[in-house]
């Protein structure tokens, strides 16, 4: 799926402000060495992390998206009932229902929004930008709340040193508006969108939901944690990637050269060079800080934006590509001005 906003419509849709908010409590690699048969040495060696963030027992994934939302809301200068729209993309809801989306409402106060869920993965917060875009143009809706927020810690098995080292919670947040002005900062200009289900079995939490519920009996083998075929998964992600990122900077009318800064998911250093290396983009135009986070699914590329923007580390008329790979397997690529 792919879409450009200039080829069909007069408007134009911009992220007006955004905001991260990331759990109080840091995880180091050593840290996890006293739980699991790990190292810090292996653990940055072969995905570049450090540390992450673990969410409090008595904190939702609604509490870190709304965290998140607050600071993108005053960046943008909106108020709640400005918002008109939310979306919150995670893998790790409040609840099967309500969406999470419905408790951010309630949270903020944003009493004239039509609110729901995403759920793509890693892919998620790009997903739901655009989603946000098509009601955005069309019209339906004026401000939009865009959210990536994930409570991965509660989806861990924390026996499993294969997958326990990799994940973090957090989130991120952006304000999406559309403008007739046609330079207008934070301008999207393209956008792809792909899944490919065949896959979905190498990177998956199989129970807990309809197909195996949670019994006495499954218990034991907690079918309710995240199963990942690691190095599929990793092969998968770098070329998926890099197609989609070629895509949408076709679809742009740009190349690599034009690039400004590569906004990645932060899944793993190494995943993130070899796609910095194959769109032939030097280290210092690669965003990264997963070493401060771990992997943080649906919130790992507006968290990255958002540190990006208010660090210096971008400015306005920057052309940035953001490009995602998640469980699914699903894969998103936008090209934007900041
Ligand atoms: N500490 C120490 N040793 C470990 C650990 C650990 N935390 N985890 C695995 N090992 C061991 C394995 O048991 C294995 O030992 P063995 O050879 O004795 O069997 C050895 O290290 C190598 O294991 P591999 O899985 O082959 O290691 P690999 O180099 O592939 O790295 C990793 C594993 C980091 C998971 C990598 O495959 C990866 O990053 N894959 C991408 C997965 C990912 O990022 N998923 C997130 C969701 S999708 C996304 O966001 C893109």
């Amino acid at each position: 799926m792919q879409s450009n906003d200039k080829s069909r419509h007069s408007c134009t849709c911009s992220i007006i402000g955004t905001g991260s908010y990331v759990p109080v409590r840091v995880m180091t690699n050593d840290d996890m060495s006293k739980i699991v048969d790990t190292s810090d040495e292996w653990i940055t060696s072969r995905t570049g992390i450090k540390e992450r963030r673990i969410a409090a027992a008595d904190e939702a994934t609604s509490d870190l998206a709304s965290n998140a939302a607050r600071k993108a809301m005053e960046a943008a200068g909106v108020t709640a009932e400005d918002i008109d729209l939310i979306i919150v993309a995670t893998v790790t809801p409040d609840m099967f229902f309500p969406s999470t989306a419905c408790f951010v409402q309630k949270k903020l106060g944003a009493t004239n929004a039509v609110c729901f869920d995403i759920s793509a993965a890693c892919s998620g917060f790009l997903y739901a930008l655009t989603v946000a875009r098509q009601f955005l143009n069309s019209g339906a809706r004026k401000t939009a709340l865009i959210i990536g927020a994930e409570k991965l810690s509660s989806l861990i098995n924390w026996t499993d040193r294969n997958t326990c080292v990799l994940f973090g919670d957090g989130a991120g947040a952006v304000v999406m508006r559309c403008s007739d002005a046609e330079n207008a900062p934070g301008r999207v200009l393209s956008a792809v969108m792909g899944s490919d289900g065949n896959l979905a079995d190498l990177l998956k939490v199989p129970g807990g939901a309809s197909s195996c519920p949670i019994t006495p009996e499954n218990v034991e083998s907690r079918p309710n944690t995240i199963h990942m075929e690691g190095r599929e998964t990793f092969k998968h992600a770098v070329t998926r990637m890099c197609h989609a990122a070629d895509q949408a900077l076709t679809m742009a009318g740009k190349t690599a050269k034009d690039i400004d800064m590569v906004i990645p998911h932060q899944a793993n250093a190494r995943i993130i060079s070899a796609i910095a290396d194959r769109l032939g983009v030097p280290e210092e135009k690669t965003f990264m800080n997963l070493q401060k986070y771990g992997n943080t699914s649906a919130a790992t590329i507006p968290v990255a934006l958002d540190e990006a923007h208010r660090s210096g580390r971008i400015k306005r008329g920057d052309v940035l590509l953001m490009v995602a790979f998640g469980g699914g397997f699903t894969w998103a690529s936008t090209v934007m001005v900041w």
